[in-house]
């Protein structure tokens, strides 16, 4: 290769590293700042993981100093200084041998110590907590306030300052509930419950997400935890409650009615009508929750006006399929569901 294009080469390689090194600490930033983020724990728990984390990298940084300070001593002090004799060979020193198998032992052992120490301080659930059961399904996210009577999907809401107790359970394979601000990764087996508990200690939108693969659309299984005032709570307890609001626009009515009679009935439950299926998210009060597809998409009228007219073109694979729907009854399906509150 001439040497002007190795140059130009290099000249390029250079500037992409300076532009990587000055942008990457703004991403480091951002995630500092919105949800999810690993930074910013709102739960005692999620503290505990995060001060053994930072203990951690304390612990890998002196160990990264410290080598990385030998390394360039012993090439500087040791290097070739123009003679062509081949340098001493030295090997099998035994003390030595010891030493740095036992140092980075130690270690180690200090680090699984602290570990244990976080796990069990984690681990007892608080005996007042509230229960929800949450069931992973590929992939959405089903849930129930058994205490409440409650049953909706891919949006929690918890009440600040109150330890809530989440029993997780798998309907098909095996996903994992992580909502980093608030405590550790918890999976979701098959036959078998899980719980984890969490406090939260300010109100806010939490996202959640799916921590292990569990098909094509595992980075689609998405939820939100909303955590509000006991107040705010309570209201939102009592309204999904109710059963779902009879419609009053005669376009919605239509759209009940369609609801019925174009299949939708066969997979989802709305409370208060002859709809109690349970293989697709409970629609019962639908139109209050923030997002559609288990946080795949806004909820807008737009958004589920295409949803309903096509699942696969949002999720790709989703359990859900395209029924053949003329837009009119798109359009009354639209407005009945997105008026459900
Ligand atoms: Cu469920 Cu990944």
């Amino acid at each position: 290769m001439p040497l002007k294009a190795t140059n130009s080469r290099r000249a390029r390689l250079a500037r992409i590293a300076l532009v990587g090194s000055l942008v990457s600490p703004l991403f480091f930033v951002a995630a500092c700042q919105s949800s999810p983020s690993i930074m910013n724990p709102a739960s005692p728990s999620a503290r505990i993981i995060s001060d053994l984390g930072w203990q951690l990298f304390a612990v890998a940084a002196v160990v990264f100093v410290a080598v990385e300070a030998v390394l360039i001593y012993a090439v500087i002090r040791f290097r070739n200084k123009g003679s062509t004799e081949e340098p001493r060979q030295v090997y099998g020193h035994t003390r030595l041998e010891i030493v740095w198998t036992a140092a980075p032992g130690l270690v180690l052992i200090g680090v699984l110590y602290t570990m244990f120490q976080a796990m069990a301080t984690l681990l007892p659930i608080p005996q007042d907590a509230m229960p929800v059961k949450v069931i992973g399904h590929q992939w959405w996210w089903e849930v129930e306030y058994p205490e409440h009577g409650i049953a909706t999907a891919n949006e929690l809401h918890f009440p600040v300052g109150r330890p809530v107790r989440v029993d997780l359970q798998a309907a098909d394979v095996i996903h994992s509930f992580w909502v980093s601000e608030l405590g550790p990764k918890m999976d979701l087996l098959p036959e078998q419950v899980n719980s984890t508990w969490y406090k939260v200690e300010r109100p806010g939108v939490y996202r959640g997400f799916c921590a292990e693969f569990c098909g094509v659309q595992h980075a689609n299984m998405g939820f939100i935890v909303v955590a509000e005032e006991q107040g705010a709570f309570d209201a939102w307890v009592q309204a999904q409650r109710q059963p779902a609001t009879a419609p009053a626009d005669p376009l919605a009515q239509q759209g009940a009615q369609a609801f019925t009679t174009s299949g939708c009935a066969g997979c989802h439950a709305i409370a208060g009508t002859p709809a109690q299926a349970r293989i697709g998210p409970n629609l019962s009060h639908v139109g209050s929750r923030r997002y559609i597809g288990a946080n795949a998409l806004a909820n807008t009228p737009e958004n589920m006006a295409a949803w309903i007219t096509n699942p696969q073109e949002a999720k790709p694979g989703n359990l859900m399929p395209a029924l053949p729907l003329d837009p009119e009854r798109v359009r009354q399906l639209t407005a009945y569901l997105v008026g459900l509150k």
